[in-house]
């Protein structure tokens, strides 16, 4: 089955057991609008229900997996000219509550969401030049999808503080030999790798895979601390150090925070 929702710029097919979700607005880099999280939440929720789905797979269009939430959403709910239901609730909630594996396959740039993500799936691969940020003191937000406590517990604070506050990226190979990833490909193999080990683990037993997700994972601790960050995270966005850092990227000049903080 495909549903290519071109508005939402997510592709959704289900083949052999594996949902495949593409991000696909190259043009932008990936960023992820909040129609493209609505997509992305659906999706994981109804694999939930769909015995026809046994694993799910994250890969990307273009030259990058994502450039992360869309900055100008941001800006619009800084400056309250958005008002409806922010779908990146539902989808980190539908992250974290996935009983499906989920297999990521990532090159070019992942930024935030695009890093953080992968700290909820099960097998992860990369391209060598893949490039992990998650710039959110850049751009005067806190950390989000639980990654103040799974970046650090994966990679240890040090790494965690650096890559958080400083926006320090890591490529592919570092990704490896922290723990954030499994393995690296070429971008030639990258989707194939990925697929071959979703195949392998659609053939698994279910029952036995949902509940080892379920012991490696506080799934309790998990949510508590996404609801306390999405509310640091909601009140960061209507910052004037916010405010200033979407507007410096539109400007694409350097923010200048000695103004408002
Ligand atoms: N939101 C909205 N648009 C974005 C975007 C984002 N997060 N990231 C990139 N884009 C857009 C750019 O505005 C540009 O659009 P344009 O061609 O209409 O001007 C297009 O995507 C290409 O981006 P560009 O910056 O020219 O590409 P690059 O290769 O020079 O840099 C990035 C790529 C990802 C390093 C850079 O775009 C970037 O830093 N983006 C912001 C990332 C970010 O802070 N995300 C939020 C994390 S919480």
């Amino acid at each position: 089955m495909t549903d290519a929702r071109q508005g939402d710029w997510v592709k959704v097919e289900i083949d052999a057991g594996v949902m495949t979700l593409t991000l696909a607005r190259p043009e932008k880099k990936n960023a992820l609008s909040n129609a493209m999280y609505g997509v992305l939440a659906d999706s994981l929720e109804a694999a939930e229900k769909d015995p026809a789905v046994r694993v799910v797979i994250f890969q990307a269009d273009g030259d990058s997996f994502t450039a992360g939430n869309d900055l100008q959403d941001f800006a619009a709910q800084a400056t309250g000219a958005f008002t409806g239901e922010r779908h990146v609730i539902r989808f980190l909630k539908a992250l974290a509550n996935a009983t499906r594996p989920l297999v990521a396959a990532v090159h070019g740039q992942a930024v935030g969401v695009g890093t953080t993500m992968l700290l909820h799936c099960d097998l992860v691969y990369v391209t060598p030049d893949a490039r992990l940020t998650v710039p959110f003191v850049n751009l005067a937000l806190v950390p989000e999808a639980a990654s103040s406590w799974l970046l650090p517990a994966r990679i240890g604070h040090a790494r965690a503080y650096a890559m958080f506050a400083l926006g320090e990226a890591i490529d592919g190979g570092t990704a490896v030999a922290w723990g954030i990833a499994n393995g690296s490909a070429e971008l030639s193999d990258l989707r194939a790798r990925a697929r071959a080990a979703a195949d392998q683990l659609a053939k698994k037993p279910l029952g036995a895979l949902t509940t080892t997700k379920r012991l490696m994972r506080d799934a309790e601790k998990i949510a508590a601390l996404m609801d306390t960050e999405g509310a640091l995270f909601g009140e960061r966005l209507k910052t004037a150090e916010a405010r200033e850092a979407f507007m410096a990227f539109m400007e694409r000049r350097p923010p200048d925070f000695s103004k408002v903080s």
